[in-house]
């Protein structure tokens, strides 16, 4: 284990800091880093439907329950991500009993927010004294559809209605304590924040209560701009809402297909370095705005974006694949 600063020190007096977790990386020298860096955990896949109801009556609780348990023991708050998603969700949710996909008729619109109801019940339910905030719904915005909505099966078989009853069943179960928010990438596009912001406008108009907006902010070495994240951090906040960046990486490419294979130049790992000191200033700058930053994963050893868009290396977080702190480290702790 370095001998430096710990994230959470430095960030202490402007927002929590937290890291996406796998249930094998809650041992050893990935542990260590966590504890010593980390005051918030959000499980990268262990709370998405297709983790906790598989299979429709039949819950598989463990890597949940581990990692809720690591918070615990550690003093750690923990974000539910997420209740609803058009991916890492189970067919049976839009089937009937025998496979079938169900069509879109009133009835079935029923079905369909009932069940919604009684898994948002029964995994809200076994968490709600363990979380701090949870994700309600999660990339329900196309800005390529003409509403802009996501036409994804929930949106078939209910229309919008799927993310009201979403937040009300989770509200109903956690209380006003745990905080609920809708998530989504790409909240800085000029047009896909001002959809998203219509609709929460919308839904707060209706008395549906949402507390928060969680920025993936999935970015990379040159874009988005620094202004542009800026400028929807504000918006949301002039709504009375909460911002938590959910998901910060910082791919090294501003494309799909580049690949540094093993060979990443240094100068690409300093200009990341500088990437994540702009950020961090603009975080700090909107820290009455912004209650959490969170990092998807915790070291290079573990990234989605070594296999997502496509496979390659990609080194996006702050320590690199032995753990030690990066540029980007660096660049995290300097802010002005
Ligand atoms: C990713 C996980 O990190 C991967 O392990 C999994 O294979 C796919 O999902 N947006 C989200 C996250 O909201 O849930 C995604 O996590 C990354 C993109």
């Amino acid at each position: 284990q370095q001998d430096i600063p710990s994230l959470k020190d430095v960030y202490a007096n402007d927002f929590l800091i937290g890291a996406a977790v796998l249930p094998d990386q809650l041992q050893g020298p990935q542990a260590d880093l966590l504890k010593k860096h980390f005051n918030s955990l959000v499980p990268g896949n262990a709370m998405k439907p297709d983790s906790l109801e598989h299979t429709k009556g039949v819950f598989t609780w463990d890597d949940a329950d581990k990692i809720a348990q690591f918070a615990k023991d550690n003093n750690m708050k923990l974000r539910f991500h997420t209740l609803v998603w058009y991916q890492q969700t189970p067919n049976w949710f839009f089937q009937d009993d025998s496979g079938n996909w169900l069509a879109a008729t009133p009835e079935n619109k029923q079905l369909v927010l009932s069940r919604l109801q009684d898994y948002i019940r029964t995994v809200l339910g076994r968490y709600k004294n363990d979380i701090e905030s949870v994700d309600a719904v999660n990339e329900v915005i196309d800005p390529s559809q003409p509403d802009g909505m996501r036409h994804s099966k929930w949106y078939e078989l209910t229309g919008t209605d799927y993310i009201k009853t979403a937040f009300e069943t989770a509200r109903e179960v956690v209380g006003p304590n745990v905080k609920l928010y809708i998530n989504d990438y790409n909240t800085e596009d000029p047009t896909k924040r001002d959809i998203l912001y219509n609709l929460v406008k919308g839904l707060l108009a209706e008395g549906v209560q949402i507390d928060g907006i969680g920025h993936q902010t999935h970015v990379n070495i040159d874009s988005p701009s620094i202004a542009n994240i800026g400028a929807s951090i504000d918006k949301f906040a002039s709504l009375g809402l909460d911002n938590k960046i959910t998901e910060l990486d910082v791919s090294l490419y501003n494309n799909n297909t580049d690949n540094y294979g093993s060979n990443v130049p240094q100068d690409v790992l300093i200009k990341q370095g500088y990437r994540y000191k702009e950020l961090f200033d603009l975080f700090k700058e909107k820290h009455n705005e912004i209650t959490q930053v969170i990092t998807w994963g915790i070291a290079d050893n573990e990234t989605w974006l070594s296999t997502f868009p496509t496979t390659r290396t990609n080194l996006p977080l702050l320590f690199d694949t032995q753990l030690q702190a990066k540029y980007a480290y660096w660049g995290v702790v300097d802010p002005s």
